[in-house]
C-alpha cells in the first residue's frame, strides 16, 4: 500500500496504465487466450434479452476477443475503443472473417467517458456489454459517471448493461509492492524469446487505484526488462450499485462468477446485469435512491 504517492505521479501513472498494456495486442491476446466462460456468458445472455439476433454496443471491445463470437451467433456489435493497437487488430480479425459475419461488426473509435454513437437510424441499442475489467479503467466517480450516462443515453428503456469488474482482493491490495509476484515462463508470440512475466503493485487506497507493474525479462539477460503500467481502479460492491443507481441505471443482477454464481466474499469478479428504466412498465428508479433487488 502506497499512502503518501503525491498526486501528479499518481495521475501520469493513471494515465499511462489505462494504454500500456494495450499496446501489444499480439501479446494481450496471447495472455489471454485461454479466457473463454465470460465470452460463454455474455453470449448466453445475448441470446436471452434479444434471441438469435439484435445489436449490441460494446464498450472496451479491444481486439474482438468476445466481439467476434457475438458476430458469429448472429448479433450486430459496435465496438467502441480508443487504443489504436487493439483496434488495429480488431480490424485485421474482421477483415479475415467470412463476408456474412464481417458486416455485423462496425469499429467505433470512441473513448469511454464520452463516445457518441448514432442511433438516429437504427435506434437505441436493447444491450450494451463491457467485458473483462473495462470500467476499471475509469478512475474518478467523474468519468464512471460520465461513462453510465453515455451508456445510458444509448440504451432503449428496458435495455440492459451488463459488464464485470474484479471484486477487490483485500489481501492483494497490500501485497509488499517491492517483491515480484505471480512470476511465469512463456514465450514471446512476437519475438518467439523465451520471457519471464512478473508483476506487483502500489495501492493508492484514497482514489482505490492499484498502479500496477507488468515486468517481461529476457530469459537469457540478454537486453533489458520492459515493464508495463496497468492501472485499475478499485470498485467496492456497495460503491458499485451506488454508482449505477446514481446513472439512473437499476441493477437487475449480479453474479460471482460467469457460471452464475452468486456474489459473496470468495468471488473473483462481480458480473453485473443492469437495465435502464422503461417508464411505460413503471419501472422508473429514483435518481437519488437505489432500490435493491
Ligand atoms: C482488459 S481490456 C478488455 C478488452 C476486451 N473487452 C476483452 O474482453 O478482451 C480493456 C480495454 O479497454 C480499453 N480502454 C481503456 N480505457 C479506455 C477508454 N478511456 N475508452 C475506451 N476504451 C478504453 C482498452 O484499450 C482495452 O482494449
Amino acid at each position: 500500500m502506497s499512502p503518501r504517492l503525491p498526486a501528479g505521479l499518481i495521475d501520469d501513472l493513471v494515465d499511462a496504465g489505462s494504454r500500456e498494456h494495450y499496446a501489444d495486442a499480439s501479446l494481450y491476446d496471447y495472455e489471454y487466450r485461454r479466457r473463454r466462460a465470460d465470452v460463454a456468458f455474455y453470449r448466453e445472455l445475448a441470446r436471452s434479452r434479444l434471441g438469435s439476433s439484435g445489436r449490441i454496443l460494446e464498450l472496451g471491445a479491444g481486439s474482438g476477443r468476445v466481439t467476434i463470437p457475438l458476430a458469429r451467433a448472429g448479433f450486430e456489435v459496435v465496438a467502441v475503443d480508443t487504443s489504436a493497437a487493439m483496434l488495429g487488430k480488431l480490424r485485421a480479425r474482421v477483415a479475415a472473417l467470412p463476408s456474412a459475419v464481417a458486416k455485423r461488426i462496425t469499429v467505433h473509435e470512441g473513448d469511454l467517458r464520452a463516445f457518441s454513437v448514432d442511433i438516429k437510424k437504427r435506434g437505441a441499442f436493447p444491450l450494451a456489454i463491457a467485458v473483462f475489467n473495462v470500467l476499471e479503467h475509469l478512475y474518478t466517480r467523474v468519468e464512471v459517471d460520465a461513462c453510465l450516462r453515455r451508456v445510458a443515453d444509448h440504451l432503449a428503456p428496458g435495455g440492459a448493461f451488463a459488464f464485470d469488474v474484479q471484486l477487490p482482493d483485500l489481501a492483494w491490495l497490500i501485497r509488499d509492492p517491492q517483491k515480484r509476484w505471480a512470476r511465469t515462463r512463456f514465450t514471446d508470440p512476437t519475438t518467439k524469446r523465451q520471457m519471464f512475466y512478473s508483476t506487483n503493485h502500489d495501492y493508492d487506497p484514497i482514489g482505490q487505484i492499484a498502479l500496477i507493474r507488468l515486468y517481461y525479462e529476457p530469459v537469457d539477460g540478454k537486453g533489458p526488462t520492459k515493464i508495463v503500467k496497468l492501472s485499475q481502479r478499485k470498485f467496492f460492491p456497495a460503491e458499485l450499485e451506488a454508482l449505477v443507481s446514481h446513472a439512473g441505471l437499476r441493477v437487475t443482477e449480479r453474479f460471482g462468477d460467469f457460471a452464475g454464481r452468486p456474489l459473496d466474499g470468495t468471488a473473483e469478479s462481480q458480473v453485473l446485469v443492469c437495465e435502464k428504466p422503461d417508464p411505460r412498465r413503471g419501472n422508473v428508479v429514483s435518481r437519488r435512491g437505489f432500490r435493491s433487488r
